[in-house]
């Protein structure tokens, strides 16, 4: 017998995993019998039971397992002024071109370079009178034959032209011309080799109406975030709970993004699932005033127990490792790298940002993204809205009223001077800054946030493409099978436990069975299986990642002495160990494993 592990060539393997999922219903494209619909997904009964798990962990570890975060399920549909005030409505947007043959658009960062000769045509006409009165700049790719560079150039035409061209072969291409030869150029589409004309913003969000008129007075949009909810009703939330900052609000849902190019199987999709979380802190001037310095971050900082004179840094760093530890309970740890993006690439209300990355079949991408933004996003609501955002904090009154007008002016400074130092985003006027600071010095201010903003579907598909292996087994009779195992954590499998009496015609063997499997249901998701050999019952739960299998044997009924009755067989799937446990047993040894 061999055990070879597969060779890992990525495209082969994003293949094989494709095709697992769908075989095995865990992810179908969607519309499919329609010919399908690009850049969206449906989840079948084993990537809805994983996908549920993955919620179940997050908002486990982000509500239930602490104090100071709480939940919110928003709609989807919203007030389009949010997005306005989001910034999303005039910068949520890609760069694009746009093939002049075929008006297909790319992401103009997408672009792969092409090398060939660049041939223009006049015009073009065919026999039923339609006429093209205009230039066509295409790329002969390198290799490609000149007649069936004109077929594809005159088969792109009649495509564009719906009908109204008639049969591509009857169309007739004027004033062929090779005007140049190029090199590397990002100036044709990939697939049509039409050039591209010059990149424009194209805005990522779906625009819907939402009233009967449908006129452009009804237009919003399906949220690209599920962020700006929350900040949108962070004033209820506070005052229908009487939590105090430092707390978090946070929600699982649907964002929608018109993706220009969806691509990588779920990875990037048109509608997909966030969980994201803001968490709102004291600004850094109101930790100062109350504690008399902020805790500065510094390599190695303790991060394990929040701490009240925490600034936004520590804040950030903290949020960063809680996640991590998040991604290592579920079995990613090993396949996590960070992306720390540079200061002059950050937007400039932000701090910092930090992307944490997956090793990915088709290389490392980004999971989830953790910003400090300051107190933007609440600011711009209350700007927009015409709403007080603000929160009053007590603590800080009565500590500000403490200070001397000499340390209220330092303040003042110390700050102007930041203002003043910025590289980025206009600085503040000293008017403003004054009425900032006074409203400070009264208790008030707009929290900060830190927002850990993770991907449902990205981190699935993570999970999977962790889990997948591949190998093949020789038999003694020297055939060879390949098998796949997908080796998820047993918190996250859809399946925990397969229950499988080990002859189906033997009735105390199934009754037994049965009654394991009524013991372990209420308390997990069981599959209970009496078909074929056990070695394939264990092989198909092996390949849908299901960690343990219990078989019920002649020793269980009784029949090899009453010291192994009522005993299974405990099958783990990774290590194949098969040891024996007692059914009074299993729930004890089960539960700690999969919780
Ligand atoms: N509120 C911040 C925000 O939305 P983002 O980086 O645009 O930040 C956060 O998105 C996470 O959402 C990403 O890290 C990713 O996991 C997921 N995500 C974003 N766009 C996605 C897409 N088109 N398909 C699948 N997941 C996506």
């Amino acid at each position: 017998m061999s055990d070879a592990p597969a060779k890992a060539d990525p495209i082969a393997q994003m293949e094989k995993i494709v095709s697992l999922c769908k075989r095995r219903g865990f992810i179908y494209q969607s519309s499919e019998v329609y010919g399908g619909c690009a850049g969206v997904w449906d989840y079948g009964p084993l990537g809805a039971e994983l996908k549920r798990n993955l919620r179940d962990a997050w908002w486990r570890s982000m509500m239930r397992d602490r104090d100071d975060i709480l939940g919110l399920d928003a709609s989807i549909l919203m007030h389009p002024d949010i997005w306005k005030a989001s910034g999303h409505v005039a910068t949520f947007a890609d760069m694009m071109r746009e093939c002049s043959l075929s008006n297909k658009r790319v992401r103009a960062d997408h672009v792969e370079p092409q090398s060939g000769t660049v041939m223009q045509f006049k015009g073009a006409e065919s026999p039923n009178g339609w006429r093209l009165d205009r230039v066509l700049t295409v790329l002969m790719k390198q290799g490609e034959h000149i007649e069936s560079f004109r077929k594809r150039v005159r088969n792109l035409v009649a495509a564009n032209a719906s009908d109204a061209a008639g049969k591509p072969e009857e169309i007739v291409l004027h004033g062929e011309e090779k005007i140049d030869v190029v090199n590397g150029s990002v100036d044709f589409h990939p697939e049509t080799g039409g050039q591209l004309n010059e990149a424009r913003p194209f805005n990522l969000m779906l625009r819907t109406f939402l009233g009967p008129t449908a006129t452009e007075a009804d237009v919003t949009y399906l949220r690209p975030e599920t962020a700006q909810a929350i900040f949108a009703q962070f004033k209820n939330v506070l005052d229908s709970s009487r939590i105090k900052v430092p707390f978090g609000i946070g929600q699982i849902g649907k964002a929608f993004r018109n993706e220009v190019t969806p691509k990588n199987f779920t990875f990037r999709s048109r509608e997909f699932e966030q969980m994201e979380l803001e968490f709102f802190i004291k600004p850094d001037e109101a930790v100062e005033i109350i504690h008399g310095a902020v805790a500065q971050w510094v390599e190695g900082a303790d991060l394990s127990v929040p701490q009240e004179n925490w600034g936004w840094e520590m804040w950030h760093r903290y949020w960063v490792q809680e996640r991590t530890r998040f991604y290592q309970g579920i079995g990613l740890g090993d396949v996590l790298e960070y992306f720390w993006q540079p200061a002059g690439d950050l937007a400039h209300y932000a701090r910092a940002c930090v992307d944490i990355l997956c090793q990915f079949p088709f290389g490392t991408e980004e999971l989830e993204g953790i910003a400090a933004r300051g107190d933007f996003d609440l600011s711009q609501h209350q700007k927009h809205s015409g709403k007080s955002l603000e929160y009053f904090d007590e603590e800080l009154k009565t500590a500000a009223v403490k200070l001397t007008d000499e340390q209220k002016e330092a303040m003042i400074q110390k700050r102007l001077a930041q203002e003043v130092a910025k590289t980025k985003g206009e600085p503040m006027p000293e008017a403003d800054v004054r009425a900032w600071f006074a409203r400070l010095f009264n208790g008030f201010y707009v929290p900060h946030v830190i927002e850990p903003s993770a991907g449902l579907d990205r981190m699935a598909l993570a999970i999977i493409a962790k889990a997948f292996d591949q190998f093949d087994k020789t038999d003694a009779k020297g055939k060879a099978e390949t098998f796949t195992v997908l080796r998820f954590h047993p918190r996250v499998a859809p399946i925990k436990c397969g229950i499988f009496p080990l002859l189906k015609n033997k009735p105390e063997l199934v009754a037994k069975a049965r009654e394991v499997y009524a013991l372990l249901k209420p308390h997990m998701n069981c599959f209970y299986d009496e078909s074929a050999a056990i070695g394939r019952r264990y092989a198909r739960q092996d390949e849908i990642g299901t960690p343990f299998g219990i078989t019920i044997d002649f020793e269980t009924c009784g029949e090899k002495g009453p010291e192994l009755q009522d005993t299974v067989t405990l099958r783990h799937r990774d290590t194949n160990e098969q040891e024996r446990v007692k059914i009074s047993d299993l729930l004890g040894k089960l539960l700690p494993a999969i919780q």
